[in-house]
């Protein structure tokens, strides 16, 4: 059985970006579509995460192309990053008076799970940020960084700020939440109620589930737009942040 579930990623400028993912047990084909009509009339982008992203070569396209760069820049970064916070930490714990150090016996061992951690994290981004310049199939991106230059942890053509690095955490904080066993307590919390709401008003005995077209507005890594799909539902979630997008098309479609 095919159910569809749609993720669109729009800006408020009101670029409409639709990924139609066909859902069996697993999540295959990606495609999109731009309303570059609607971006020509409305102006520049007020969002951070909603630039777009265009096949021409307008300078607005430039800046979309930027800004997608610099979102799979930030990912890249992320090991480099999070392995000169723990320096950083483990440099001031060492400026410590040694009996205040002995305290914290398993500080420096924590240190280095964290480190562990990172690696798997980092594995993880190289499986996101891989053939992402390929996601939205009417869209041709040319990274500007490498993956030579990641694996090396070299330095990188755009360098990203706090704020993108901050958020490339918050993405992976979210996959513990949306995918992970560690998170379904909080799943039942936070996506059952409204699961169960759209269940009770539309149970299966009274109406066609697939005619049932639900919004998922704000998606996230795509969830709840996922289970209510499952349930047969047509469900669509939309979404502007190429974080998220970049994320969710690797839990989604690969
Ligand atoms: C608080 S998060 C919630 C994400 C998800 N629903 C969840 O529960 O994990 C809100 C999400 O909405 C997205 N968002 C906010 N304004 C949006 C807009 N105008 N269009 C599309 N997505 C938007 C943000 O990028 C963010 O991922």
């Amino acid at each position: 059985m095919c159910k569809h579930f749609i993720l669109i990623w729009w800006s408020q400028l009101f670029l409409t970006v639709f990924i139609v993912l066909n859902v069996d047990v697993t999540f295959v084909g990606v495609f999109v579509k731009f309303r570059m009509d609607d971006v020509c009339r409305n102006g520049s982008a007020n969002n951070d995460d909603a630039n777009i992203i265009s096949s021409s070569n307008t300078p607005y396209d430039e800046k979309e192309r930027a800004h997608f760069n610099r979102i799979v820049s930030a990912f890249r970064a992320y090991r480099a990053f999070s392995l000169l916070r723990i320096v950083n930490t483990e440099k001031y714990f060492l400026s410590l008076p040694v009996n205040h150090r002995a305290l914290l016996k398993s500080f420096r061992d924590n240190l280095d799970v964290i480190r562990t951690c990172i690696e798997k994290n980092n594995n993880i981004i190289k499986l996101i940020v891989k053939d992402v310049a390929y996601m939205f199939e009417n869209v041709s991106h040319t990274l500007t960084c490498s993956t030579n230059q990641e694996e090396k942890g070299g330095v990188h053509q755009s360098v990203p700020s706090m704020n993108d690095q901050d958020k490339v955490q918050v993405t992976l904080k979210q996959f513990v939440r949306d995918w992970s066993e560690e998170g379904a307590g909080e799943r039942r919390t936070c996506y059952q109620p409204i699961i169960d709401e759209i269940l009770a008003h539309f149970p299966a005995h009274t109406c066609a589930p697939h005619d049932v077209k639900v919004l998922v507005p704000g998606a996230g890594l795509g969830r709840l737009a996922f289970e209510i799909a499952r349930r047969g539902y047509t469900c669509q979630g939309n979404e502007f942040s190429l974080f998220m997008l970049f994320a969710s098309n690797f839990v989604l479609n690969k």
